[in-house]
């Protein structure tokens, strides 16, 4: 994707430098973030500099391939399991994590050259899922007719996900071919994913946007003013459940309400095969000051954070929910475009 004018990937590596985008500066501040050991990437990760499901997945598959180049001749086995525990509980909603940690740490465990094999599988992740958002995006790209207005929640484009995103990656696609389209995009509190990363992207791009507040979008589907949903996923069960930001089941109940058809996009990586429903899904629960303080820039451009809840509150923060399958209308994937039930689930991760 372009910054202005310039080709960025959303993670990658430099030597044994991992390489993102600073996303907690976003939309402020453009800087990028260097990390030169797994512990350090693995707090990006936990501390959100990185985010978004495949974005951290690509980086905890360059983590574990950090861990492998820094573990000990004499004890690489005990370093990189126990290195491998720590990626894992950085984030624990979205299904990517566990795996690329997962896919880097069996494929160079017991090679010939494990430093030379995590390398080079964690390079192959990133790569694949470049690869895998580019074709979401051709899928989906068929169910967007001219002059649609979507409406999309949290950010689920190129800043997360390598390298075009999930749900914004048909939205690309149709604007890029010509078709007139227009984003509403929820706010998407407590971190303002959608007001400040996703409105950030389409800038770039110059697609049509608008903010609106998170609980305005049932008003708009009310109104006729939505055509469609789309969102991304963190993770998805057998049974079609998706697990995405706190705020997408209100969403999709709305829409099944207004009879407007309601999307998910993700590649089949997000795809949980031994995760048999949605309540089986662990939801993250964040730190309480990201709903007890907010944000932003001050007049003067210096990034600060103030409080805005009463003075000695205390905040419940769970970071996703689980939207049923019934709510879906169809999921987007980089194979194709599937109803969201078990049996096709089963077909397509066979495949
Ligand atoms: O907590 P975040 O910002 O990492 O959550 C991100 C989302 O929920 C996205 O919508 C999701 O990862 C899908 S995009 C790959």
């Amino acid at each position: 994707m372009k910054v202005n004018g310039n080709d960025y990937r959303t993670v990658w590596m430099e030597g044994s430098t991992v390489c993102f985008i600073e996303q907690n500066l976003l939309p402020f501040e453009f800087r990028i973030y260097r990390s030169d050991n797994y512990l350090e990437t693995s707090k990006a990760i936990k501390s959100m500099k990185i985010r978004g499901a495949g974005a951290i997945g690509a980086a905890a598959g360059f983590a574990m391939a950090q861990a492998f180049a820094e573990a000990p001749e004499n004890e690489l086995q005990e370093f990189v399991y126990r290195a491998k525990q720590s990626i894992y509980t950085t984030r624990p909603t979205a299904r990517n994590l566990y795996y690329a940690v997962d896919r880097v740490f069996n494929k160079a465990l017991n090679s010939i050259d494990p430093q030379r094999e995590a390398l080079k599988e964690a390079h192959k992740i990133a790569e694949e899922d470049a690869l895998s958002s580019l074709r979401i995006g051709k899928f989906g790209e068929e169910l967007i007719q001219d002059k649609s207005r979507i409406l999309t929640h949290c950010n689920a484009g190129w800043l997360a996900f390598v390298d075009h995103g999930t749900a914004l990656s048909p939205v690309y696609n149709a604007f890029h071919h010509g078709k007139d389209v227009f984003v509403y995009v929820d706010e998407t509190k407590p971190r303002g994913q959608g007001a400040k990363l996703t409105a950030w992207e389409l800038q770039q791009v110059g697609i049509p946007y608008k903010i609106i507040p998170d609980n305005a979008a049932a008003h708009l589907m009310s109104l006729g003013q939505i055509d469609f949903v789309i969102v991304g996923a963190d993770r998805i069960a057998v049974n079609g459940d998706v697990a995405n930001k706190i705020g997408t089941l209100s969403r999709a109940i709305a829409a099944r309400e207004y009879n407007i058809p309601f999307y998910v996009a993700a590649p089949l990586s997000t795809f949980d095969i031994d995760c048999i429903q949605g309540s089986d899904i662990i939801i993250e629960e964040r730190p309480q000051e990201e709903v007890l303080f907010t944000s932003g820039i001050t007049i003067n451009g210096k990034l600060t954070s103030v409080l805005s809840s009463a003075p000695g509150s205390s905040a419940y923060n769970p970071a996703f929910d689980i939207t049923p399958a019934k709510f879906i209308t169809a999921i987007i994937t980089d194979k194709g475009i599937i109803q969201p039930d078990e049996s096709a689930i089963r077909d397509i991760t066979r495949q």
